[in-house]
């Protein structure tokens, strides 16, 4: 009713009162549930397929090491951070960014901190469901016995052929285009909270059985020596930069996708607690993706730096091998799209959010008027690995720039924006208040990384990839 009365009146302040009123914009209905959406949101094809593909490219042990300690030095600080600015601004990432400028006695342009990323998630999403497609399309192959006794090569032609039929890919990806957005659709608590609750334990509990599958039937030894040793011969100054970008990508940082979640936190839950334990549950599906899938590289011989394919190449051949391996395999790749559907939930959330919250349209019609807009965006990754192939801009495809574009510029970008505006524009008593780190010496620690250590490192990387350094 208050929503009602407010909107009424008509004016500027009832609007924005409307936007900042919690009960109208939902809620988690506990801290469990944000830490199950913030989760489903890290966990996803970054963690399953890219992961292991980085990892085996980057050689393994010293890899793994640095990226551990670029999530505990900058993506932890920085998840903090976005979560803060959601919850302490009640609005979507260009709203709430905007109001905390404002509350700062700042100029509201830092808003594009908070826009900028809700563009980007846009675009990665355009492209990450043609990913998730690709993992869709595998569930009946798998199931129904299509790589079974598969041989390397025949299993890239497999892959290839599917690259090759847009039918089945523009098929594949507007499925998952559906889902996230029927579930989008349905709003904070109706839609998305109920499929987490299910989808999150679901993806945990196919994940155990594959690594006990794996530590059964792989060489479980190899795998842990490979992972958890580090070779530091094996680290280049490539590899610590790619770990960082992964660390950005993994945690859904850079996006305001961690910004809108929070915006949906209740008060007085621990910002520090929940997101180092949402980071943790990143690492562990990560490393578990890791233990699952290393066993069966090194059990059929496979090679661990094959890149991209190593999951939809060759994975398939280990899956075709093993005993019971059809089913082994079709419930890896149902864990596939779940893992990528709760992503794509949040990377569409914060458009979703600034659509309706911004231009006060209905949630239906901004998941319909978006969601077209994102299909026709997916053709052009479609079309890509088919029809376009061949045009291409500084020898990259529609999907290429994209995915470099949004990976390696926007999300630091945003990233870079947000810690600047936390520990340079926001009053210091402000986020020390906001963030509820109770302990003296580990807010100064945080505010300290915050301030320096992270924006330092993202534009370390920025000048790698200027060719500067
Ligand atoms: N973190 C997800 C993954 O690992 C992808 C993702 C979801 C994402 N939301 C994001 C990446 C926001 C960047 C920004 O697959």
């Amino acid at each position: 009713m208050t929503d009602k009365t407010s909107l009424a009146a008509g004016t500027f302040a009832g609007a924005r009162a409307r936007i900042q009123d919690n009960a109208s914009r939902g809620l988690w209905s506990s801290r469990w549930v944000f830490f199950l959406a913030a989760t489903g949101s890290a966990v996803g094809l970054g963690n399953i397929w890219k992961f292991p593909y980085v990892t085996g490219q980057n050689g393994g042990g010293a890899f793994v090491l640095v990226y551990l300690a670029c999530i505990l030095l900058i993506g932890i600080p920085l998840l903090m951070a976005e979560v803060m600015i959601g919850r302490r601004g009640r609005a979507n990432p260009d709203g709430a960014v905007a109001r905390l400028a404002r509350e700062a006695g700042a100029s509201s342009r830092w808003r594009v901190v908070g826009w900028l990323g809700g563009l980007t998630g846009f675009l990665i999403l355009s492209f990450y469901l043609v990913v998730a497609g690709w993992a869709l399309a595998y569930v009946p192959a798998t199931f129904s016995g299509g790589f079974t006794g598969v041989s390397g090569e025949a299993s890239g032609e497999l892959f290839g052929a599917l690259l090759a039929d847009p039918l089945r890919l523009v098929v594949c990806a507007t499925l998952v285009l559906a889902a996230t957005m029927l579930i989008v659709g349905f709003g904070v608590r109706g839609g998305l909270e109920r499929s987490l609750r299910f989808l999150m334990p679901g993806l945990f509990v196919l994940m155990l059985v594959l690594v006990v599958y794996a530590a059964i039937e792989g060489e479980f030894a190899q795998a842990l020596q490979f992972l958890f040793v580090p070779d530091f011969s094996e680290l280049t100054a490539q590899s610590v930069l790619v770990a960082l970008g992964h660390a950005f990508f993994t945690l859904s940082l850079g996006c305001g996708a961690m910004m809108v979640y929070g915006s949906y936190l209740p008060e007085g839950t621990s910002i520090a607690k929940t997101s180092i334990l949402v980071a943790l549950a990143d690492t562990a599906v990560a490393l578990l993706a890791g233990l699952a899938i290393f066993p069966l590289v090194f059990g059929n011989a496979l090679e661990p730096g094959a890149g991209p394919g190593l999951i939809f190449v060759t994975l398939p051949i280990a899956f075709g091998q093993m005993p019971l391996g059809q089913f082994v395999g079709g419930f890896f790749f149902v864990m596939l799209v779940i893992a990528a559907l709760t992503s794509a939930i949040s990377l569409s959330e914060p458009s979703i959010a600034w659509l309706t919250e911004r231009f006060r349209i209905s949630r239906t019609k901004a998941v319909l008027g978006s969601g077209l807009v994102l299909w026709l965006l997916s053709l052009g990754s479609v079309f890509s690995f088919n029809h376009w192939a061949d045009y291409q801009l500084f020898g990259k495809t529609f999907f290429d720039t994209l995915d470099y574009l949004t990976t390696n510029w926007l999300m630091p970008l945003g990233g870079l924006g947000t810690v600047l505006f936390t520990g340079w524009v926001l009053q210091r008593h402000v986020v020390s208040e906001a963030i509820g780190i109770r302990n003296a010496g580990l807010f100064q620690a945080w505010w300290k990384l915050l301030r320096y250590g992270t924006p330092v490192a993202i534009v370390l990387v920025f000048l790698n990839l200027l060719g500067l350094i």
